[in-house]
């Protein structure tokens, strides 16, 4: 990887990433740490979410923690929500990067593949934004960033499943965006404007410019 100077545009700044163990959500906790944000990484896969928060941890200095949650479960994201704002301090932003896909045309998609989908895009959008929203409360501000998808604003061939739960997401911030100021699709946020541009899938890592405005005003 690339040495990049750090700016420490964040110092300051508690942040809970979801789907941090890898992809985008790891490039994003690595480019926050390195700005100085103190970050929670969220993610199912705990062996590996695990060792890459450690690792970055001792790569940038920063106070980085890992927490093995499901989003797709309420009372789990709730708990590690609110412990996560309990360590921090409280939360400035999250930024809800897990995302899951079926690439599965509408007729051959089971209900297991639906549940699944809909339970971590759509319910996990949900939950944690409600969790930190309820976490953001006390201090009146705060980001909230969802990840989205171009599939999620646009039907796609073959993504009948990721395309409707995408777009349910998309839909589900909107009744916090008056109080909580929040980029529904990765284009509308620095952090993943860039996502398509390195290999097509991979971010740059710059941290996202919402987040480095400060505080949202109510
Ligand atoms: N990769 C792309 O080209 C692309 C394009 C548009 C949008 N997106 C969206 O961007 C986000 C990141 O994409 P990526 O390619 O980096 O994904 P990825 O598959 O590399 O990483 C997703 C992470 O989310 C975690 N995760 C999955 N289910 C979870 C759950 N139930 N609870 C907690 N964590 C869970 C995974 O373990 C993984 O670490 C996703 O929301 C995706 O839908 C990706």
């Amino acid at each position: 990887m690339s040495e990049q100077k750090s700016l420490g545009q964040l110092a300051g700044r508690r942040i809970v990433v979801t789907g941090g163990a890898q992809g985008m959500g790891e490039s994003i906790v690595r480019a926050f740490a390195r700005e100085g944000a103190s970050v929670v990484s969220m993610d199912l896969k705990e062996d590996r979410g695990r060792a890459v928060a450690d690792e970055i941890a001792a790569e940038t200095g920063s106070r980085i923690r890992f927490s093995a949650v499901d989003v797709s479960d309420r009372a789990a994201v709730f708990t590690a929500v609110a412990e996560s704002a309990d360590r921090l301090g409280g939360l400035d932003v999250l930024v809800n990067v897990a995302g899951v896909q079926r690439a599965r045309p509408a007729e051959e998609l089971t209900e297991a593949d639906f549940d699944f989908l809909l339970g971590v895009n759509l319910r996990g959008t949900l939950y944690t934004n409600q969790a930190a929203f309820t976490a953001m409360k006390p201090a009146g501000s705060g980001h909230i960033i969802n990840f989205g998808s171009d599939a999620g604003m646009t039907a796609i061939r073959g993504l009948a499943g990721y395309s409707a739960t995408k777009g349910g997401g998309a839909r589900v911030d909107a009744d916090d965006r008056p109080r909580v100021r929040s980029a529904r699709h990765p284009r509308q946020c620095g952090g993943a404007r860039h996502a398509h541009t390195d290999d097509g899938r991979r971010p740059t890592g710059r941290p996202c410019r919402r987040v480095l405005q400060g505080p949202a005003r109510r």
